[in-house]
């Protein structure tokens, strides 16, 4: 995106992406709730190709890039600013999540998460310690921005999503909202154009 065309932009844009596949998944659910939460300045977007994302490979990271891979870094690149909201498999991110951070790495092509204010809403009742560890990692390697002030633990359990699936505890959707509003305000600020 053009500086012309981030002057008439509005809105902060952040793309929502889940590390969870689930039909019924929490991280799912706190982001769908996000979206639907989202304070007035943000036009939130759920991404939803992680299933349909090839293996990272390295010699296929090249012209005409696999299409689900190219929608992938349009979308990261039309965003001002990325939320994950990641389940922890075996001590570590889900595998899902990993590929698709490898296909973001680098700063030579759009769609890079180099430089990205990112925040994560970390929903699980159990602490998921290692995979946040091995996210901050991962995005550290990426050059990400991690705005820490938006990266927030917010535990939701399968009894607080309502059957419109979005989490109906008051309290945890405050948290929710208001983690988006962080990240906002950080952006803006890094970002003024936003
Ligand atoms: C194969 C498997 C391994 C898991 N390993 C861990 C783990 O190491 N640590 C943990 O806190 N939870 C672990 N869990 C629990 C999930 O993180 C938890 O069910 C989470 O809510 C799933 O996220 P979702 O509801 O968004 O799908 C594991 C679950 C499965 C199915």
């Amino acid at each position: 995106m053009t500086a012309v065309e981030k002057a008439v932009v509005t809105s902060c844009r952040m793309l929502l992406i889940s590390g969870s596949l689930r039909t019924s998944s929490t991280n799912t659910a706190v982001l769908r709730t996000a979206q639907a939460s989202a304070p007035e300045g943000v036009d939130a977007a759920l991404y939803e190709g992680l299933d349909g994302l090839p293996h990272f490979n390295p010699d296929d990271d090249a012209e005409p890039l696999p299409p689900a891979v190219a929608d992938l870094r349009a979308l990261v690149d039309a965003a001002d600013a990325l939320v994950f909201s990641i389940p922890e498999y075996a001590g570590a991110m889900p595998g899902s999540l990993k590929n698709l951070l490898d296909w973001l790495i680098g700063d030579d092509h759009r769609g890079s998460i180099a430089e990205k204010p990112v925040a994560w809403i970390n929903a699980s009742p159990r602490g998921a310690i290692n995979a946040h560890d091995s996210l901050r990692k991962v995005l550290g390697y990426a050059s990400a921005t991690i705005v820490e002030s938006a990266c927030v633990e917010v535990p939701v359990t399968a009894s607080m999503i309502g059957a419109d699936g979005l989490v109906a505890d008051v309290t945890a959707l405050e948290r929710i909202t208001d983690t988006l509003s962080t990240l906002l305000a950080a952006t803006k600020a890094a970002t003024p154009l936003c």
